[in-house]
């Protein structure tokens, strides 16, 4: 193991994690009040400032309090302890303390992330220049699909360990048996793993047990029926995986984005992308609540590992021919430690 976290382990905090995109927000949640988001273990504040979306880290220059508690006064992001205040830029205007006209010290700078960015309905923080670009999802953009959002969840979880369950197919029997595991897909057949850089994809059909599908009530299809799933893994914590329903038609693709907080919690955003729900606003808040009960089935497990981090030498755990995708995720992890040291 030649990547240089300390035991060979990625954990939410980890360094190397500072140089890529981790989303730290729903759009909806940053608005034109100060908002507190942590991520990798430090708190920025987030805020809109005349339609602009800006981000610092939560901390005043003068005596370091947190500017979260702060308000905006004219767009400028005025500290709640003694009133300084900072323009979109963070540059100090205003120090209410030295009276108008005074010198202000240059050191009274806000410290901005290397970038911010909105996309898929999220808002995107990447603390130092990143060494990946932010995820992208073809069907975001086709028209036919509409985007769903389930509401954001907190859990005790390692983000590189929610990433490996996401990319898992091996689970599906046994912690999904309530919602879409079946003994049909038990025994995985071999697959390929597609590499591109800091990313892979993998394409597996598979029998599931399609209990969405109002097909299978009115006994038109059998309960269990055939899927294309296509996995996208993009470094560190971007995930999605389009699902083609073979004999129910229709396409279903969710996206999973996770927030590092700090050592021991994630956020977890899940979006959908579906062509085949159509107008019916019962339809939607079904997908939404089963995709949730999914996630959920997922946390039973990922939330009680005791330690909350990923290994990334190969030769801590066992892997078999099933678990290729997610090898491949510890190695490209490993060498984005490396990269992010060199
Ligand atoms: S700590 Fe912010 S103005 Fe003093
Ligand atoms: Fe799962």
């Amino acid at each position: 193991m030649t990547a240089s976290s300390a035991d060979g382990r990625l954990n939410n905090t980890h360094r190397a994690l500072e140089r890529c995109w981790h989303p730290v927000a729903r759009s909806g949640e940053i608005g034109e009040r100060p908002a507190r988001v942590l991520l990798l273990g430090k708190p920025y504040v987030a805020f809109r400032s005349h339609g602009e979306l800006v981000a610092f880290a939560d901390r005043c220059p003068h005596r370091l309090a947190p500017l979260s508690l702060g308000s905006l006064d004219g767009g400028q992001l005025r500290c709640a302890y003694h009133g300084w205040c900072f323009d979109r830029s963070g540059r100090c205007v205003e120090i209410p303390s030295l009276g108008p006209g005074a010198y202000l010290p240059p050191a009274a700078r806000l410290q901005a992330p290397a970038g911010v960015h909105e996309r898929f309905g999220m808002v995107f923080i990447a603390p130092q220049e990143p060494l990946v670009g932010l995820p992208s999802i073809p069907e975001a953009e086709q028209t036919g699909f509409e985007m769903l959002e389930l509401a954001p969840t907190e859990a005790r979880a390692s983000a590189g360990l929610m990433a490996d369950n996401f990319l898992d197919f091996a689970h599906f029997p046994f912690v999904h048996a309530g919602t879409f595991g079946t003994d049909e897909s038990k025994v995985l057949a071999p697959y390929e793993v597609e590499r591109d850089g800091f990313s892979f994809k993998v394409v597996y059909e598979h029998p599931f047990a399609n209990r969405e599908d109002p097909g299978v009530a009115a006994g038109i299809r059998p309960l269990v029926q055939t899927r294309r799933m296509t996995y996208l893994y993009q470094a560190p914590f971007f995930l999605s995986l389009r699902l083609e329903f073979l004999e129910a038609r229709g396409t279903s693709v969710i996206g999973f984005f996770i927030q590092p907080e700090d050592d021991e919690r994630c956020r977890l955003y899940t979006t959908l992308w579906r062509d085949d729900l159509g107008e019916d606003p019962a339809a939607r808040a079904d997908a939404i609540a089963f995709e949730q009960r999914v996630l959920n089935e997922d946390l039973v497990v990922q939330s009680r590992y005791d330690e909350l981090s990923l290994p990334l030498d190969l030769r801590t755990e066992v892997h078999t021919r099933a678990d290729r995708n997610t090898m491949e995720l510890r190695r490209v992890l490993a060498e984005l430690v490396l990269a992010a040291n060199s």
